[in-house]
């Protein structure tokens, strides 16, 4: 079973320079509404996207159409890192739930391992262009989003950007009530991240994989950089299936048992995205696929 998201846009780019690619609020429920007549179930978002009005209105036309039932959607949020602070968290999550005019979210991730200074800045930077950090552990956070679970906010709770070290934090906490159901990570051939999943599947946690196309439109892009979609490797293997490349990076996760989420605000691609149940990678191309990685990331993080 797998489950393929699609929404991912930041409004704002806190890295600097022209700005993130945006979706506009219009454009955001419009492709919510494709994606789940196309058969899309899994809906990936966040707070920090700023657009969970707009995927909430998607996922309610498509439900009072009678297109689909809540019950048949799993959908993801997640806790931004200035609401880290035990204080903040259920308040974070009430908020995006309002926003999302839902009474509960199937899975709510820990955006990050670390929290930054609550206030109305997403992104607080200092003057050096550091990220001012609060004076929380992830591990208190953690025991916070516990009682999202026991007040039936959300069914399952999980993590995001988290390295073996952190997760192994979070198991080996004293008294640790639910252990993470999944850790969302970037993934994709130039950062295949096998050790990571092995260690995640070894203990249970699920992986999904976010950037699986390589994020090609971030700004910061380097345009010497080979791009996931134009790389002539990943274009000979999909012409063997009759494939997109697209289609062929999709299909890479699914092969591990990894979820993945492509993020399309395009009508044909958000479809394109989600025709990869038709054909296998074979054993030999998909070593092919790990052998292209040289642990590249399109989030550095160095924030
Ligand atoms: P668009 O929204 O215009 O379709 P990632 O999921 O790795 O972050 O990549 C998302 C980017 O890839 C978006 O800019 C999206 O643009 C683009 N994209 C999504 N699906 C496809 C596809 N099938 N072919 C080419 N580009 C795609």
């Amino acid at each position: 079973d797998c489950s393929i998201v699609t929404i991912l846009t930041l409004k704002k780019n806190p890295f600097g320079g022209d700005g993130s690619p945006q979706s506009s609020p219009g454009e955001v429920t419009e492709a919510v509404k494709v994606a789940i007549l196309a058969g899309y179930r899994h809906i990936d978002g966040a707070h920090v996207y700023e657009n969970e009005k707009e995927v909430g209105a998607g996922i309610h036309a498509m439900i009072d159409q009678g297109v689909v039932k809540r019950e048949e959607l799993f959908i993801v949020s997640k806790l931004w890192c200035t609401y880290h602070e035990r204080s903040l968290v259920r308040g974070a999550c009430e908020k995006t739930l309002s926003d999302l005019k839902l009474d509960h979210l199937d899975l709510y991730l820990m955006h990050f391992p670390m929290g930054l200074k609550p206030g109305e800045e997403l992104f607080p930077f200092d003057a050096e262009g550091q990220v001012i950090p609060d004076n929380s552990s992830f591990l208190e956070t953690w025991e916070e989003m516990e009682k999202l679970v026991d007040a039936g906010l959300v069914k399952a709770i999980g993590i995001s950007n988290f390295n073996r070290e952190q997760i192994e934090a979070v198991l080996n906490k004293p008294g640790l009530k639910y252990k993470p159901v999944n850790n969302q990570i970037e993934c994709h051939p130039y950062l295949t991240q096998e050790k990571l999943i092995n260690f995640c599947h070894s203990k249970g946690i699920t992986v999904t994989a976010y950037s699986p196309l390589g994020s090609p439109e971030r700004p910061w892009a380097n345009a010497d950089e080979l791009s996931h979609l134009k790389d002539p490797q990943i274009r000979a293997i999909a012409d063997k299936y009759k494939k997109t490349t697209a289609q062929v990076l999709i299909r890479f996760h699914i092969e591990r048992n990894v979820a993945v989420i492509p993020k399309s605000t395009n009508p044909g691609r958000i479809k394109e995205n989600f025709q990869v149940f038709d054909f296998k990678l074979r054993k030999e191309d998909m070593n092919t696929i790990l052998s292209f990685n040289r642990n590249w990331r399109v989030f550095p993080m160095d924030w």
